[in-house]
């Protein structure tokens, strides 16, 4: 099948792409063509994900440089190219007043959202993109945009990547184009502490209605892969049913609300 967004023939690798909108983007990406390479800790869900997709997987954490290799060189073996990368994978821990941030998880949180997706990177531009081109999107947040409560690890972790996104756009054109989506709230494991108490309310504080799904964030991430965006790169796409714009809404914004009434289970 020819694919409107030209993946046909195409191979690409999904970090965290067992579950929530890594395992979406990963399906997406296979529909319109591509052979997909997925990532997780979990060596049952990356088998499982892997089959069901007709395509490979490796388990590991990304924050481990030697997994991340070791991923470049599955793909290339199993596909002979890599012309896309989603860095999907990510933690949003540590949660809290960053007064109180463990500098152990504060590192681990800037290893796992910023180091790693500039490693695979490096990976695959040497591997494949730096001769052959390619399309590199990093899944950041909307909320790298403004200030929240308790989620100050995460974000400036975000923000970093969306600076990393722009800084690599410019040092990679004109073979690599290197963009962002940002997600607002979406329905996935990462986020239920947030949507799931309440979930009417939260919904009501935002501008389209409706917290989002995984398979929104994916079709920003598959247009944003496919030649149909072949003239954008540094971009950062905002998937947020208007969260951003929320202030005009008469509905308010309960995601904060929530955020600071949150108590993390102590580890
Ligand atoms: N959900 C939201 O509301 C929201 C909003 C804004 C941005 N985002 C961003 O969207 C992306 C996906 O989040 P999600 O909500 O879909 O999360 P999720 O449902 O918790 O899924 C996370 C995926 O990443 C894998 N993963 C986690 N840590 C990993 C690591 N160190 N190494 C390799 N794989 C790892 C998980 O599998 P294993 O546990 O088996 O490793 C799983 O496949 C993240 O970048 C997140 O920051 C989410």
């Amino acid at each position: 099948m020819t694919s409107p967004y030209g993946l046909d023939g195409k191979a690409a690798v999904v970090t965290g792409g067992t579950r929530g909108i890594g395992r979406e983007v990963a399906r997406q990406l296979a529909d319109a063509g591509a052979r997909v390479c997925v990532t997780a800790r979990d060596a049952a869900d990356v088998r499982r994900t892997a089959a069901e997709l007709g395509g490979v997987g490796l388990a590991g954490s990304v924050a481990d440089p030697a997994h991340l290799s070791e991923v470049t060189e599955l793909a290339l073996r199993a596909f002979g190219r890599i012309d896309v990368v989603v860095n999907n994978a990510a933690t949003n821990q540590p949660y809290g007043p960053l007064m109180d941030a463990d500098p152990d998880a504060w590192r681990t949180a800037f290893t796992v959202n910023v180091e790693a997706p500039l490693r695979l990177v490096q990976c695959a531009w040497r591997a494949w993109m730096r001769e052959h081109g390619g399309s590199v999107i990093n899944v950041c947040t909307e909320g790298a945009g403004h200030v929240g409560p308790h989620v100050g690890a995460y974000g400036t972790s975000k923000a970093a990547l969306l600076h990393l996104t722009r800084q690599l756009a410019g040092e990679l054109a004109p073979r690599v184009r290197v963009n962002s989506v940002s997600p607002g709230l979406v329905r996935t494991e990462m986020a239920r502490f947030v949507w799931e108490p309440g979930e009417a309310e939260v919904a009501a504080g935002l501008p389209l209605g409706r917290i989002g799904e995984p398979a929104d964030v994916a079709r920003a991430v598959v247009w944003l892969a496919s030649d149909a965006a072949e003239w954008i790169t540094g971009a950062d796409l905002l998937v947020d049913g208007g969260t951003r714009v929320r202030a005009a809404h008469p509905g308010g914004y309960a995601v904060h609300d929530r955020l600071r009434s949150y108590a993390p289970p102590q580890p």
